[in-house]
């Protein structure tokens, strides 16, 4: 992001604070930040602190005597290279999909030419409306990228779709539209659950949100590494710029990745269900008589990690895969990597004590043939990062898997 010019558009939104995060991390890595707050923006943080953290002047007038004299929104729309709305709230999209321009902000995204990321903050409602969807369709398909919104609690309460990415989210997808040069490297990524159809309304599945998968597949995008996610079904809603095949059971998995392939790197996060029924039942099964149990015959799933990492001809350079374990961690995970024959495994706690499912946090130990590392408790977002780093420096590098330290 060295020297790339990044016009921050701040809306109304309770998410705004959450974009004085975002400059710090924009700014560390290396970018020039301006800023312009709408008129609700201004409510919810302070010019003061906007420009203190951007290190430049913030105007906010459209019509700004001195500003204009230069024809300010002209200006600012020539110098952005990339402009990023967040929060991006229902009333602003509806602006933008209007191509109205009341003010500076929507002035400058009229004037300007370069690319315009979104990232959405708003109560669930508003997100699902018909018309804030119709405003959305619009923008998408004039080329303007969403980032999220995320799935979870919302300040005002209601639970949905509609949160504001985290910064370190926004940070990744913004890296990646910035045009990262290319490595050359390709990778694979599976996440999520998978689910088994018993019959046309039940299927088995597990507890896996995507969260830790998705990142890393947009941490390793981030860095030039040309990542496909094969993603089972969820709720969360990837970054629009990762190439996401979605699948449903662990047989469309399995298949998705071999066609994938080939690839530098696997990585397998993708908590696949072990079991699945030979045959769904082409109708819903009935309750028989007055029978107290009831048994299903549940036949293995392919294990698509083992199947790539034993692969003869065609074998990632990198195969890593993950031991979500409740008891007995290291030991599971050691077993792990010998029996499925991957490079790394990646072992976490996931008893329900970790909340590591579902939640914002992982915490994770990195084994391979000759190594045990314990990392410390990080975001799932910082894990991606650090994991992907770790991995880019050994397939570029030539380092071996048991150099890990480096
Ligand atoms: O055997 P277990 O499910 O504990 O192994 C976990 C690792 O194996 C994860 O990396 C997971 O993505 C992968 N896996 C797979 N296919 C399966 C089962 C697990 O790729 N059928």
């Amino acid at each position: 992001m060295q020297d790339r010019h990044i016009l921050l558009i701040i809306c109304g939104g309770i998410a705004a604070y959450k974009s004085l995060e975002l400059i710090r991390c924009l700014r560390k890595d290396g970018a020039e930040v301006k800023a312009v707050l709408t008129a609700a923006g201004e409510k919810f943080v302070t010019p003061l602190s906007v420009s203190a953290l951007t290190g430049n002047p913030i105007n906010n007038a459209l019509l700004d005597h001195e500003a204009e004299a230069d024809f300010g929104h002209i200006e600012l729309a020539r110098w952005a290279e990339l402009i990023v709305v967040a929060p991006a709230t229902a009333d602003f999209l509806s602006i933008m999909a209007q191509g109205q321009a009341p003010d500076l902000a929507s002035a400058v995204l009229l004037a300007a030419t370069c690319p315009v990321m979104c990232a959405p903050a708003m109560n669930v409602h508003m997100w699902q409306k018909p018309a804030t969807q119709r405003n959305l369709a619009a923008l998408v398909s004039d080329g303007v990228e969403m980032i999220g919104p995320e799935e979870g609690e919302m300040a005002c309460g209601d639970f949905g779709p509609g949160r504001m990415c985290e910064p370190d989210v926004i940070l990744q997808a913004i890296c990646a539209r910035s045009g990262v040069p290319a490595t050359g490297l390709t990778a694979i990524v599976t996440a999520g659950p998978t689910r088994e159809s018993i019959d046309p309304v039940r299927y088995l599945t597990n507890r896996s949100s995507g969260k830790q998968g998705i990142a890393i597949a947009a941490a390793l995008a981030a860095r030039g590494i040309r990542t496909k996610l094969i993603l089972g079904p969820t709720e969360i809603v990837p970054p629009a710029h990762l190439q996401t095949i979605s699948v449903t059971s662990a047989a469309e998995m399995h298949t998705a990745v071999h066609e994938a392939l080939p690839a530098d790197l696997f990585v397998a996060c993708a908590a696949v269900a072990d079991w699945r029924l030979a045959v769904p039942h082409e109708h819903k099964m009935k309750k028989r008589g007055r029978e107290e149990t009831f048994t299903l015959e549940l036949h293995r799933n392919p294990d698509i990690l083992a199947s790539v990492a034993k692969l003869k001809g065609n074998r990632p350079r990198l195969v890593v895969g993950f031991a979500a374990e409740t008891e007995n961690l290291i030991g599971n995970a050691r077993h792990k990597l010998a029996s499925k024959a991957c490079d790394w495994i990646v072992a976490n706690d996931v008893g329900a004590a970790s909340g590591t499912f579902g939640g914002a946090h992982n915490t994770v130990t990195i084994l391979t043939d000759q190594k045990t590392e314990e990392w410390p408790t990080m975001t799932k977002q910082e894990l991606a990062r650090t994991l992907a780093g770790r991995i880019q420096s050994t397939l570029t590098d030539g380092r071996d898997q048991d150099q890990l330290d480096g």
